[in-house]
């Protein structure tokens, strides 16, 4: 499928490419803080670079916040089009103080690059630009034309990419999109993603007294804002882990027989999943496994909590304000929009008159299932197959990639690959995130053999 001299190419060049996404690594572009716009945009000009040195005709293309790097190279018009999504843009990297080598700083151990945005998404995104490098040079043409669009704003919901897909839905028309960045179902054992779960975050503030009060001369009569908080979120779930906003699970798909024999089929280890996690119980719904639980059921999670003080030593007060960040991740049918409007409405019934509550929407994105009967699904399990030496399984991921949802809708592309290089374990979003070097040859390898297994899928 991939000829020899692709493969020689690329297994000459490891060493080469390890040091590319080091230096793309190099860069803090974390897209949320706003004193990292300078690095978000130094990201993308690397980005840039990379795509004109392989031949792209390329642009960086402004947006109300984070610009977009958006390319294409077009080899032979009657040739099918394949569209590359990725992000440039990374998560804080904090709590600090528990990565073994600083978050930018990429270090090389065990087999892995540790680094901020190793998996997530610079090292997983990188695989297709090594990929296209390798078969350029060796054979001087690519077997499709390319389309890329590799943005800066995904850790933040992709707050202007849903306006530039229809802005540029013409330039965008493809044929078939390829994403990798997910993962594989376990380290070792390669996927093919045909489902993500949406989200809805809000924000919630409660305001109690107009300051911070001492609670000696107002205790007893005044309400806590952080006690009245603390209440209204644990009206969010039942005992058993299901959700108690009224109606949340309205348009819940409920998950087929087959689906779930399927599902069940999975290795699945949840002692190593509780040994990874450091815990000694998982917890859940009930009646669902726990690869269901963590994919193809809807959830609710508080992210963040704070008010009052928190400092050394003990300050006697009633604090003036509490706050707290939820999120819930969503499957089909549910619509994060209608989420949101449930998820305030519960708040607000629930709310005591003590305080004043105010809840801001953050992100909304949509589930997504894809098609699995599509012939570039099979296409996507030959390229893995060739590239991990091993038969994908077919999995759903508990994540979200705002922006899946309008590539169907918008681009009317219906012909998405999710194909994660990276692994659980990797770490992402968390402190000491890696990619595993193994890893990240073997994406390269399977997304060469991408272009190679579609074409002869759209030539047949
Ligand atoms: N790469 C992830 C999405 C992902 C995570 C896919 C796990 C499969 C498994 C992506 O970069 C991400 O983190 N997305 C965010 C979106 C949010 C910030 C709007 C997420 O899922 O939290
Ligand atoms: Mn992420």
């Amino acid at each position: 499928m991939v000829p020899d001299k692709v493969v020689d190419e690329i297994s000459a060049n490891r060493q080469r490419y390890v040091e590319e996404l080091s230096d793309f690594l190099l860069i803090p572009s974390v897209s949320t803080e706003p004193d990292h716009a300078a690095d978000i945009r130094q990201a993308a000009i690397w980005v840039v670079n990379k795509l004109q040195k392989l031949g792209f005709h390329v642009e960086l293309r402004e947006t109300a916040r984070h610009p977009v790097v958006c390319g294409h190279l077009v080899i032979d018009a009657s040739l099918p089009t394949i569209l590359i999504y990725g992000h440039y843009d990374v998560q804080p990297p904090d709590p600090l103080d528990e990565w073994i080598t600083p978050p930018f700083s990429p270090s090389i151990r065990d087999g892995h690059i540790y680094a901020r945005g190793a998996t997530d998404n610079k090292g997983q995104c990188l695989t297709y630009l090594e990929a296209m490098e390798a078969m350029l040079s060796v054979t001087g043409r690519l077997p499709l034309n390319v389309k890329v669009l590799i943005e800066g704003e995904e850790e933040i919901g992709s707050p202007n990419l849903g306006p530039f897909l229809q802005e540029n839905q013409e330039y965008l028309q493809t044929d078939v999109i390829a994403i990798s960045d997910g993962s594989q179902f376990a380290s070792g054992i390669p996927a093919i993603t045909y489902g993500l779960r949406g989200l809805s975050y809000l924000e919630i503030q409660v305001q109690g007294p107009r300051f911070d009060l001492h609670s000696g001369t107002f205790g007893g009569v005044v309400a806590n804002p952080i006690q009245v908080l603390a209440e209204m979120m644990t009206r969010l779930k039942n005992s058993d882990g299901t959700v108690a906003i009224p109606g949340f699970y309205d348009h819940v798909q409920e998950l087929r027989p087959e689906e779930r024999q399927e599902l069940s089929d999975l290795p699945v280890d949840e002692v190593r999943v509780k040994n990874y996690l450091g815990v000694d119980q998982l917890v859940g719904e009930p009646d669902y496994s726990m690869v269901e639980r963590q994919t193809a059921r809807p959830t609710l999670d508080v992210n963040g909590i704070w008010g009052g003080f928190a400092g050394e030593g003990a300050k006697t007060i009633i604090p003036a304000k509490a706050g707290a960040k939820v999120s819930m991740r969503l499957v089909p049918n549910q619509r994060a929009a209608a989420i949101n409007e449930r998820f305030k409405s519960f708040i607000h019934s629930i709310a005591p008159s003590t305080v004043k509550i105010q809840i801001s929407e953050m992100h909304g994105s949509d589930p997504v299932l894809i098609d699995r009967s599509q012939p570039a699904m099979e296409a996507a399990a030959r390229a893995i197959e060739f590239g991990f030496a091993k038969k994908p399984v077919f999995i759903r991921e508990g994540g979200s990639i705002p922006i899946v949802g309008l590539f169907k809708e918008v681009l009317d592309c219906g012909s998405i690959l999710l194909l994660g290089w990276g692994s659980p374990d990797d770490g992402a979003h968390s402190p000491n995130e890696r990619f595993s070097l193994e890893d990240f040859h073997r994406g390269i390898c399977s997304a060469a053999a991408l272009f190679y297994s579609l074409e002869e899928s759209y030539r047949t």
